[in-house]
């Protein structure tokens, strides 16, 4: 069995008021350089400010349809990389949308230049929200090692916004080699499980995951949404209590 997309695909879908989801086209695995044949999906979180201001986080694939209908919805404003790995298409929308603001994860400057990946990061994401969405999406730096990454959390609709932090593929939707990887590494639904490459350093920064994980708690998510695999919608109380521990913990 082939792997299957989320479809219908660069198409903004409508999750609660001034929150959705665009599911994008494959992309493929790179390594030294070299796109290798081994698909996996990715999607983008479209939250509207208040003033009208879009935040596209991690931004897939430019299309020049969904620019249109993101357009419509508000303005292009925040085009965001939450972590070193999800920046690759942030380029094209900035040149499709000159005034936004592209927001720089912790080494992703240094990730793309060593890429020969053009992109003029004008801000740099850190630990606390910036004045731009402060009163409406709240942030934090999940640590994570190397594959650290910025966690959001828009207010309004209680959704925690993720990147790679939990990977929860459908088994029946990939194919391998990612399926026996998936399997072994417990990332697929329904369970849903921290991305495997974050799980030592998670050990190691003990004291900063503790806090980190309690802050998310507090926010009482109602649900998660993730750039690999299913979100998950209405229970997010349980997988956070099964995925990052219960609050004893
Ligand atoms: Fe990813």
């Amino acid at each position: 069995m082939g792997a299957s997309l989320y479809e219908p695909i660069n198409v903004y879908k409508p999750l609660a008021p001034d929150i959705g989801i665009v599911d994008g086209p494959f992309e493929y695995l790179t390594v030294g350089g070299i796109r290798l044949p081994l698909p996996f999906t990715t999607r983008m979180t479209v939250v509207r400010l208040s003033n009208s201001d879009l935040f596209l986080h991690s931004p897939i694939k430019f299309d020049e349809r969904l620019a249109k209908e993101l357009h419509r919805l508000g303005t292009v404003r925040h085009l965001v990389s939450p972590n070193q790995f999800h920046y690759a298409h942030i380029g094209e929308w900035a040149r499709a949308f000159p005034e936004a603001i592209s927001w720089a994860s912790p080494r992703v400057r240094q990730r793309a230049r060593a890429r020969h990946v053009n992109i003029n990061f004008t801000r740099d994401l850190d630990a606390h929200a910036p004045e731009e969405w402060r009163g409406e999406i709240d942030q934090l730096l999940f640590p994570g090692g190397y594959f650290k990454e910025i966690i959001f959390f828009h207010k309004s609709s209680r959704t925690l916004i993720l990147t790679d932090t939990i990977i929860n593929l459908e088994l029946d939707m990939i194919s391998e080699p990612w399926r026996t990887a998936a399997k072994l590494t417990g990332m697929y639904h329904p369970y849903g499980q921290i991305f495997f490459g974050m799980r030592l350093p998670l050990l190691i920064q003990r004291r900063q995951a503790k806090g980190a994980i309690g802050k998310i708690r507090s926010w009482r998510p109602k649900r998660i949404l993730l750039s690999h695999g299913r979100c998950f919608d209405g229970d997010a109380d349980e997988v956070i209590r099964s995925i990052f521990g219960g609050p004893a913990d």
